[in-house]
């Protein structure tokens, strides 16, 4: 399998990339953000509290995102493997992570992806995003400022888990999105030689 980890804050461009990336590789995406996101639109229970958390721009509790993120994982899929795209957000969940792969598919993360954008980049990315997502995170410039501390708080630490394992690549995520692919696939393509 190849098991890839998108990596970067918030307006970086992982769920772009992830487009390129599911196609070349056949991957499925698993965007975390997606699925609370589709649980708001339907209203479930999982939903309404999600969106306690995210319309402030602040992470869901650890256990509830590894929660959603398990189902999906268990869903019949016919690809090669997965690409996590905004998860892990925390430690605690990478080091979940390795284990619900370990137990479900006898596998391992292949790489994480990282992808580098200054902040002022991201704030105006996202402001701009705002103007079509209808999403209420991207609404708001100090929503999107929050979401970017949360991400110096807690999910920026995450490089250090997968550095360990000498699982990391850093790329500039600014520039023309099909040559920043190319620089992702080349990674991946190091790691699978
Ligand atoms: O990944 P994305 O930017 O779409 O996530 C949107 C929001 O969903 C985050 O700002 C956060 O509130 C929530 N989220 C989370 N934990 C994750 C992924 C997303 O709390 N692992
Ligand atoms: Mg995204």
């Amino acid at each position: 399998m190849i098991n890839l980890v998108l990596f970067g804050p918030p307006g970086s461009g992982k769920g772009t990339q992830a487009q390129n990336l599911i196609a070349k590789y056949n991957l499925k995406q698993i965007s975390t953000g997606d699925l609370f996101r589709y649980n708001i639109k339907n209203e479930t229970e999982l939903g309404k509290l999600a969106k306690s958390y995210i319309d402030k721009g602040e992470l869901v509790p650890d256990q509830v995102t590894i929660d959603m993120l398990v189902d999906e994982l268990k869903k019949p899929a016919d690809v090669q493997g997965f690409i996590f795209d905004g998860f892990p957000r925390t430690t605690p969940q990478a080091e979940v992570l390795d284990t619900i792969v370990k137990d479900l598919f006898n596998e391992e993360i292949t790489i994480t992806l990282s992808l580098k954008v200054e902040d002022e980049v991201l704030v105006e990315r996202l402001c701009e995003r705002g103007k079509t997502s209808g999403r209420v995170d991207d609404s708001d410039e100090s929503i999107i400022r929050n979401r970017i501390k949360e991400y110096y708080a807690k999910t920026a630490e995450v490089a250090t888990y997968y550095q360990a394992q000498d699982k990391f690549a850093e790329i500039n995520g600014v520039g023309d999105i099909q040559e920043i692919s190319e620089k992702l696939y080349a990674e991946i393509d190091k790691v699978l030689a």
